[in-house]
């Protein structure tokens, strides 16, 4: 009886574990043209769509809203109500909205919005289960999330919006790309480079279809991270790996192009995925993780993809090439001098470090090991806020935890650094 018991449980666990590697390309089938990062695909028709969101709701509504949790060490500590703002808010804002990309505050900032995989879906970022890892907390999301407010969920939007409290476009809560409460986060688990010239299309569709933007005069800041399933999924699948920067870099280049040319008044920040070695190799990770980096990392992790220390060295080489494209390409001659468009790489994933006086600090990443806990959002968004006001050759290349060594615009450097305001 125990045996059989054994037996079963195991089974039920192969089943969820092969659920869950088969779920990128299971979420892949539910495009929806108009809404969603994927390409449309032969199941890109009504019934099937119905299909896809049905399961999709289902799944939700068997995790719950995760994202509500109060109690939990994957939270970041909460800032008092008797402390205030960090920042003093009055150079925030400019007396008219800037003309120029390059005199661009905090408060000028009307619209939010991002493209990118899952960690720009917060997947999984208020998970403590295996069932949970697979709602998006896009609420708490650290470039794009709304959700509450700077105190107790920092987001970029949570921080813009001490400075302007109209700003829209930022996620409310839980929910996936086809979900209104997304807004302007069309971000999909499991994406890659290839889809991100398709990704800012429909984008671009929903900023320009809303009502509350004006879409030729509103200010909007853009945030890009991609590379995550490329790197750890993709990459050892090509025929030619070798060849895959130079592929990132044309897609890079289509969709910035795009953007320049049809997003009016944008600033994009590019930020690079962290080092996939960072959670795929961290020491002293929890069983759990470590069958779901099988997964989640097959070029990297187990027998799948006969994955071994040379060929982890090369797929490492390949991501190296790949963060050094996302570096290059924001810097190039096209995309500079603009008055209505910059893009800048923010490097704070650079040097990354996930750990604190007693080693690796796993309350900041989810419970697989590899997605980041709110906790871990709330670091990156300071991060990236840190990096917008800092200039080009002097960004920090790591994190701390947010309001430590936090940034404020000031009266002598009031404005976002481009490369051409520094
Ligand atoms: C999924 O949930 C959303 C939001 O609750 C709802 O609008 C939509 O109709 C649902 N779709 C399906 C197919 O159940
Ligand atoms: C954050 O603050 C909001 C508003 O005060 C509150 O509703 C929410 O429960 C808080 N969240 C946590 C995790 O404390
Ligand atoms: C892994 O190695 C085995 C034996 O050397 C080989 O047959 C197989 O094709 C390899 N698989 C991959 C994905 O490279």
């Amino acid at each position: 009886m125990k045996m059989w018991f054994a037996q079963m449980s195991l089974n039920i666990f192969l089943i969820l574990l092969l659920l869950m590697c088969q779920e990128n390309k299971f979420h892949r089938w539910k495009v929806d043209a108009q809404l969603s990062a994927f390409r449309p695909t032969i199941f890109d028709n009504t019934e099937w769509r119905l299909f896809f969101h049905l399961y999709r709701n289902i799944t939700m509504m068997m995790a719950g809203r995760t994202g509500l949790k109060t109690r939990g060490n994957f939270l970041q500590t909460p800032v008092p109500e008797s402390v205030p703002f960090p920042c003093d808010t009055s150079v925030g804002r400019s007396r008219e909205p800037p003309s120029s990309v390059h005199k661009l505050r905090p408060g000028d900032v009307n619209v939010i919005a991002a493209i990118g995989d899952s960690v720009i879906t917060a997947s999984g970022a208020s998970a403590t289960s295996f069932l949970e890892l697979y709602t998006e907390n896009r609420g708490l999301s650290w470039c794009i999330g709304g959700q509450w407010n700077w105190r107790n969920a920092t987001t970029l939007p949570n921080i813009l919006k001490v400075y302007n409290p109209k700003l829209v476009g930022y996620s409310y809560r839980d929910s996936y790309s086809f979900h209104w409460d997304s807004q302007f986060n069309n971000a999909e688990i499991g994406a890659i480079s290839k889809e991100l010239p398709h990704m800012a299309r429909q984008m671009v569709t929903r900023i320009k279809s809303d009502r509350r933007v004006n879409f030729k005069k509103d200010w909007k800041i853009l945030t890009l991270t991609i590379g995550g399933n490329d790197i750890c999924a993709y990459v050892c699948t090509m025929k030619n790996p070798e060849s895959l920067p130079l592929k990132h870099r044309r897609n890079l280049l289509t969709t910035l192009r795009y953007l320049r040319d049809n997003l009016p008044r944008t600033f994009v920040n590019i930020v690079s995925m962290p080092d996939v070695e960072k959670v795929a190799s961290v020491a002293g990770k929890p069983a759990i993780c470590w069958i779901l980096h099988h997964g989640e990392c097959p070029c990297w992790v187990g027998p799948i993809h006969n994955s071994t220390d040379s060929s982890r060295s090369r797929w490492a080489r390949i991501q190296k090439q790949y963060k050094k494209v996302e570096e290059e390409v924001p810097q190039m001659d096209e995309f500079r001098g603009l008055d209505e468009f910059a893009v800048v790489h923010q490097p704070w994933t650079k040097r990354l470090s996930l750990n604190d006086d007693k080693g690796v600090d796993f309350t900041l990443l989810s419970y697989d090991c590899f997605h980041m806990s709110q906790k871990g959002h709330a670091r990156a968004a300071a991060a990236l806020w840190n990096n917008m006001l800092e200039p080009p050759g002097k960004k920090r290349l790591n994190w701390d935890p947010p309001y430590v060594n936090f940034r404020c615009p000031s009266q002598q450097n009031p404005y976002f650094y481009t490369y051409d305001n520094s």
